[in-house]
């Protein structure tokens, strides 16, 4: 792995990347505290069978979520950053932007930790939206952060204020069932800008995000940071596919940079 991390490093170094495009997923944030889905035993799916659903992603399926909200708010705490630290792979990626490598950050997250790390808004898109508002599903109206957080500890339903209303209070995340935001499809392209593009702690099996590496342009390397191989990363002669921790691959591949000092200081800082 050493001989990859340097060969990467040194497309850095040597100036060779200056649009590093990013797509990252739950595997970046479980250094944080917050369980993935599908990693066996410890992902969010593999501990939902007490709340007998239909099936496991039925927790954050829109129609489910409009007659029985109860289940998401029983496991809203654990996915909620509330006053989590990002991790070391959240402030390289804030590192990236620092140096003006950053092309565009596509996060199926909905922690926020990457904005928290220092990760421009500009600079990203929640795919799948995140925690930072809320709605009344039913009337739409905005819902008070200081009552959602105050729910979200409690493991209980907030329901609308508005009178009669009485809809169930929703987090303006992507529920399956959901389409992304309009913004998805005109980043999209940002894609075909990349001349390396990084994957990062996701298993790919969700899309719109998970055909993004495919429209990365051949010969641009494509490297995968991930504890086990995802989507078609691999196939390609230029793809690298680093097998490990995203926090150990990063240190390491910053450190190749030589960027080690710089990246522990920006992590300690956020
Ligand atoms: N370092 C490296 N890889 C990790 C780490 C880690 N510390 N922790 C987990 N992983 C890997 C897992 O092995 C897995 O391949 O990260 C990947 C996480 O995959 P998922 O749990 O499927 O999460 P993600 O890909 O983000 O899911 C996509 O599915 O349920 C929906 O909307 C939800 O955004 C989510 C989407």
């Amino acid at each position: 792995m050493e001989s990859d991390i340097q060969a990467i490093a040194n497309c850095i170094k040597n100036g060779k990347a200056t649009r590093i495009v990013v797509l990252t997923g739950a595997g970046i944030s479980t250094g944080a505290g917050i369980p993935d889905f599908r990693s066996p035993d410890t992902g969010l799916y593999d501990k939902l069978a007490p709340l007998r659903l239909p099936h496991p992603e039925a927790v954050f399926h829109i129609n489910y979520f409009s007659h029985t909200p109860e289940p998401f708010y029983a496991i809203a705490r654990a996915r909620h950053p509330g006053n989590l630290k990002p991790t070391l792979t959240h402030a390289f990626l804030a590192l990236l932007a620092k140096k003006n490598l950053l092309h565009f950050l596509f996060t199926q997250n909905i922690d926020g930790l990457e904005q928290d790390a220092g990760v421009p808004k500009e600079k990203l898109l929640y795919t799948h939206g995140n925690w930072k508002s809320q709605h009344c599903y039913k009337c739409k109206s905005h819902y008070p952060d200081d009552l959602m957080n105050k729910a979200i500890r409690a493991g209980e339903v907030p329901y609308c204020l508005e009178n009669g209303c009485g809809g169930a209070i929703k987090p303006d995340i992507v529920f399956f069932g959901q389409p992304l935001p309009a913004e998805f499809e005109e980043k999209e392209k940002e894609v075909l800008e990349a001349d390396l593009m990084l994957v990062m702690g996701t298993s790919l099996r969700v899309a719109p995000c998970s055909r993004l590496p495919r429209l990365v342009n051949r010969g641009v390397p494509r490297v995968l940071i991930n504890n086990e191989r995802a989507g078609d990363l691999g196939n390609r002669d230029e793809d690298v596919c680093l097998l490990g921790t995203c926090d150990d691959v990063v240190r390491r591949l910053a450190g190749a940079v030589g960027w080690a000092d710089e990246l522990e200081d920006l992590w300690q800082e956020s």
